[in-house]
């Protein structure tokens, strides 16, 4: 099944989930191709919920003793460049991509759910890493972040329609509920291979929650570095504010889809939907998330 988001812009039902129909093909080169390492780090996330705010934090994280803070590569280059996407960065071009010498640890994410991994990835000892957002919010931003794509033909669809669409779970990597849930039910039962995260708790305390990461992604802060006062620089330096004025990300550039790095940073706020959604629409989805969720105890703040 294939549905038209707008002229131009298609998603193609694949294993179960509405994919982008450009990026259907480099996953399946993904599927089939990639070799993870035991150091890997994937990142997850779905469509809109901070993808580009953890992989600064990871990045940071992972390689503070080779740069400094004001050395960050995050300056220069835009962070989907420096910690690419599978299906939209590293296998568009080249089924086969050479990646076996890239530093280590390596760093990829991808917008994938959890049943379409490579099995390379759930075999190996690399680690995943889930960021998920409340769905309020969630949509609002792949909204904005959608009509302000310059390119593919024709009228955007309006608000109320996609609501509607996202309703039936027809978005980019859609439905976002079995989305979720897919990252979710296996980080309970694995969570030294799946560190879940939520939006709105990190926003609440980056502080705990980059300590936790680096935790998780084996390498810790020092009582030292702690006293130092690193993880409160490293929260600072990938905060929203901060991020949205590096170099990297003012640029206007644009992709080969139409963004430009600086859509990326829009307020980096939670409860934003606030200004948007009906309160019929509100009740609507909290429902049906609700619904799905809660049989499983996941549950989301939405302000
Ligand atoms: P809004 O559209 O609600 O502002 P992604 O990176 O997965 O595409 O997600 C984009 C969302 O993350 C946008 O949400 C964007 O503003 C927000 N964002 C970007 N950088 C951030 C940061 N450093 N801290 C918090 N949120 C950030």
């Amino acid at each position: 099944p294939r549905v038209q988001l707008w002229e131009g812009y298609d998603l193609h039902q694949y294993q179960g989930f509405w994919c982008p129909s450009p990026f259907i093909r480099p996953m399946i080169s993904f599927q089939r191709h990639f070799q993870a390492q035991n150091e890997d780090i994937i990142l997850s996330t779905y469509p809109k919920s901070g993808a580009i705010w953890l992989k600064a934090l990871t990045f940071t994280i992972v390689n503070r003793s080779r740069y400094t803070l004001e050395q960050s590569p995050l300056h220069t280059t835009f962070s989907h460049q420096l910690v690419p996407f599978f299906e939209t960065n590293i296998y568009t071009n080249n089924p086969t991509p050479d990646l076996e010498n890239l530093p280590k640890p390596r760093i990829f994410a991808t917008h994938a759910p959890y049943s379409s991994l490579p099995h390379s990835i759930i075999d190996s000892n690399c680690r995943i890493v889930y960021l998920c957002r409340n769905p309020l919010d969630q949509f609002i931003s792949e909204w904005k972040f959608l009509l302000g794509i310059q390119g593919g033909n024709g009228e955007k669809r309006s608000m109320e329609e996609a609501f509607e669409m996202a309703c039936s779970g027809v978005q980019s990597y859609g439905p976002i509920c079995e989305h979720v849930l897919g990252y979710w039910k296996v980080s309970k039962e694995q969570p030294n291979k799946i560190h879940f995260l939520k939006y709105e708790d990190m926003k609440e305390d980056t502080n705990f929650y980059v300590n936790r990461l680096a935790d998780f992604l084996g390498c810790p802060f020092s009582k030292e570095e702690e006293n130092q006062g690193v993880i409160e620089d490293i929260t600072t330096f990938c905060s929203f504010d901060s991020m949205k004025k590096l170099e990297a990300n003012k640029t206007a550039g644009r992709s080969s889809i139409g963004y430009t790095t600086n859509m990326f940073f829009r307020k980096g706020k939670v409860g934003d939907w606030e200004d948007y959604l009906t309160p019929s629409m509100v009740e609507r989805l909290q429902k049906l998330v609700k619904k799905k969720f809660d049989e499983y105890g996941l549950t989301f703040r939405t302000s």
